[in-house]
């Protein structure tokens, strides 16, 4: 299983904050924001990553995060020229997926709490267990009309509908930007004619799985938070879920060096190296601690 993150996108929603860096650099409390889609990743044991931003951004993040190897991964980039639609990940990284499964989260899509529901996922996917061979999930909002939405039938879990955005939706389930596929969605995409809003859209991508009887659902239960942060509101939310968590417990969310360790990533002398490195400061403090 693969993993990309797109993290690109113009951020006018966070103007004046995007004039000059990326939605995704902006900071959840104190990480920056992308850190928390790819420990998710990391957290389901995914390895191999593709980052996907804007020319602008691209070369930040590669600052940020670098090759991965300070957390025992491997990352490389690629640039999205225009914001063309979130499918258009499959088309840019289409050398990177080759012949495997790939999982897709957005830049600004936090989860947190019990992953079973990800990591169930990545194994059936693997596992080849169903004849799911595309999977999305259903997560309990208010008001659905911002998102994606997944209508199913609650006895058997058959996906019935998928809309993006509707005025009315059918049900109260969001569909998080998280997706995972199987190495067929490069083709799809491909092929893929853009919406009249001129994108390349995740929906219609998804439809071909459903249209195929390929497509399964998974519910996120009421235990696990997500969170998209693309307003100044939710921004401010995310920050303080994960200071209120994090306070409460000493331990960090979303900590990449940590999860390497724990993951078994990196080894003990790698990690110890790694952290030896860090400019001092809380972020260190707590890595040092992690070793006892
Ligand atoms: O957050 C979940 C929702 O994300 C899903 O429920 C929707 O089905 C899905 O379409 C998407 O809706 P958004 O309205 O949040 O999409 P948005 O255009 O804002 O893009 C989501 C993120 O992806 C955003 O951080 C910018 C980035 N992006 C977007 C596009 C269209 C890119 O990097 N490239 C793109 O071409």
């Amino acid at each position: 299983m693969k993993g990309i993150i797109l993290a690109g996108g113009a951020g006018t929603r966070l103007y004046p904050m995007t004039q000059i860096i990326s939605k995704q650099l902006l900071p959840i409390y104190d990480k920056p924001m992308i850190y928390y889609p790819l420990s998710l990743l990391m957290l389901a044991g995914i390895q191999e990553v593709l980052i996907i931003s804007t020319e602008r951004d691209t070369p930040h993040i590669m600052n940020l995060l670098g090759d991965g190897s300070d957390f025992g991964i491997n990352l490389t980039y690629k640039v999205q020229s225009h914001p063309n639609g979130l499918a258009e990940a499959f088309v840019l990284g289409e050398h990177f997926i080759g012949n495997d499964d790939v999982t897709l989260v957005l830049g600004d899509n936090l989860f947190y709490g019990d992953i079973t529901f990800f990591k169930e996922a990545v194994a059936s996917q693997i596992a080849k267990k169903d004849q799911f061979k595309a999977r999305i999930f259903g997560y309990y909002v208010e008001d659905a009309r911002r998102y994606g939405v997944v209508e199913f039938d609650k006895s058997t879990g058959k996906v019935l509908s998928i809309e993006e955005k509707p005025l009315e939706p059918k049900s109260n389930f969001a569909i998080p930007g998280l997706y995972v596929f199987d190495s067929r969605c490069v083709q799809r995409a491909k092929t893929q004619r853009p919406s009249k809003r001129g994108e390349l859209e995740i929906t219609d991508l998804i439809q071909t799985y459903l249209d195929d009887n390929e497509l399964g659902v998974g519910v996120i239960g009421r235990g696990v938070s997500w969170l998209d942060t693309g307003t100044p509101d939710s921004l401010l939310e995310a920050a303080q879920l994960i200071a209120t968590t994090q306070k409460r417990q000493g331990l960090m969310i979303g900590c990449l060096h940590e999860i390497g360790y724990r993951k078994g990533f990196l080894d003990p002398v790698a990690f110890s190296k790694v952290v030896a490195g860090l400019p001092s400061g809380p972020y260190r403090t707590y890595l040092e601690k992690t070793k006892d």
